[in-house]
């Protein structure tokens, strides 16, 4: 895609194409493929929020970790309001999707019904998530002191983690996954087409901000939480201005939290087991498997080859932990 890092410079055929993800149509805004369905909670999503210099807004792209990183985040900044009782946490009985809200999908567009009139006056530090590329993020984040957390993960990782989300919406259609429509899926998705992709430009755009404004954007790796938890909670638990103690460490506050927001945990709350997030979206296909390489499991080697060209594009760094 042409320019696709730059909305300015898009070309009016950019600004035309129209691509569908599962069945979604999706279109190119400012240089991201944006499903129509959202469309209307991202526009609005920008001309409308005013962020505060306490915010804490988490970034990504679909399937590199969100839930986790929404699950964390609440764990870190509401810890010490539950007097050392970390069960009191919403956990059991709200998806983080539910507690830690998208702002282009449920704050400016809400989909489970009209969302409540305060969902925006809430206590400091306010916790909101959005999936969208850093250019289109509105001007009051940018130009603000807020806080942004990036989680990035492997490609093609999350690329199996995509296809199995989008997947099951195709299966209770009646259709039989085969070899064919994976590797059609697949080529979208190394070529950019996916919901706010290109995969590369998202990644390059928050990456270029944290190095140019390191307190203003942490970045963070999917593997690299999986790796070392806890050296990865203590960077995010400062960045976000409530850094652990030593006390803290010592009463193994930090492994606690891990375990509470690990996969295996959050698969045996009741709530996600049997409750649904969206009336078309079940919980439990919030957490499928949660593991590093996957794609192993799932691509072949001829496959993975179609990642060559974007995994060229990403700094050496990134290879680090994958
Ligand atoms: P897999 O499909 O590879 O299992 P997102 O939250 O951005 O939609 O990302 C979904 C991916 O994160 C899924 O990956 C899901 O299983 C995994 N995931 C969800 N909760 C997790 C957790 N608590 N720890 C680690 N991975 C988690």
């Amino acid at each position: 895609m042409a320019n696709s890092s730059d909305p300015t410079t898009l070309k009016t055929e950019d600004q035309l194409k129209e691509e569908s993800w599962f069945g979604f149509p999706m279109k190119v805004y400012q240089g991201f493929w944006c499903l129509n369905v959202l469309f209307e909670g991202v526009t609005s999503f920008q001309n409308n929020f005013e962020a505060k210099d306490s915010d804490i807004i988490l970034a990504s792209l679909p399937k590199t970790g969100t839930t986790w990183l929404k699950s964390l985040l609440f764990a870190i900044v509401n810890r010490n309001n539950l007097c050392g009782d970390l069960s009191k946490l919403p956990f059991h009985t709200k998806t983080p999707h539910e507690i830690v809200l998208h702002l282009e999908i449920e704050v400016y567009k809400n989909f489970n019904g009209t969302p409540p009139d305060n969902i925006l006056d809430v206590p400091s530090p306010r916790l909101f998530a959005t999936h969208m590329p850093y250019l289109s993020l509105p001007d009051s984040i940018k130009g603000s002191k807020c806080r942004i957390v990036y989680v990035s993960r492997n490609p093609l990782d999350t690329f199996v983690s995509i296809w199995h989300f989008y997947l099951q919406f195709e299966i209770s259609k009646g259709v039989n996954p085969s070899k064919e429509m994976m590797e059609e899926y697949l080529g979208k998705y190394c070529t950019g087409v996916s919901p706010f992709g290109p995969y590369e430009d998202h990644l390059l755009g928050y990456w270029k901000e944290t190095q140019k404004n390191p307190k203003h954007v942490l970045f963070l790796e999917y593997e690299g939480l999986k790796k070392e938890p806890k050296a990865h909670l203590k960077r995010l638990a400062e960045f976000v201005g409530c850094p652990f103690s030593e006390e803290e460490d010592k009463k193994n506050v930090i492994d606690e939290i891990i375990e509470l927001c690990s996969i295996k945990s959050m698969k045996e709350m009741e709530v996600n087991k049997t409750g649904k997030f969206y009336p078309w979206v079940e919980n439990k296909a919030l957490f499928r498997k949660g593991e590093v390489g996957d794609w192993n499991n799932h691509l072949t080697t001829s496959m993975a080859k179609g990642f060559h060209q974007m995994l060229q594009k990403l700094p050496g760094w990134f290879f680090f932990y994958i």
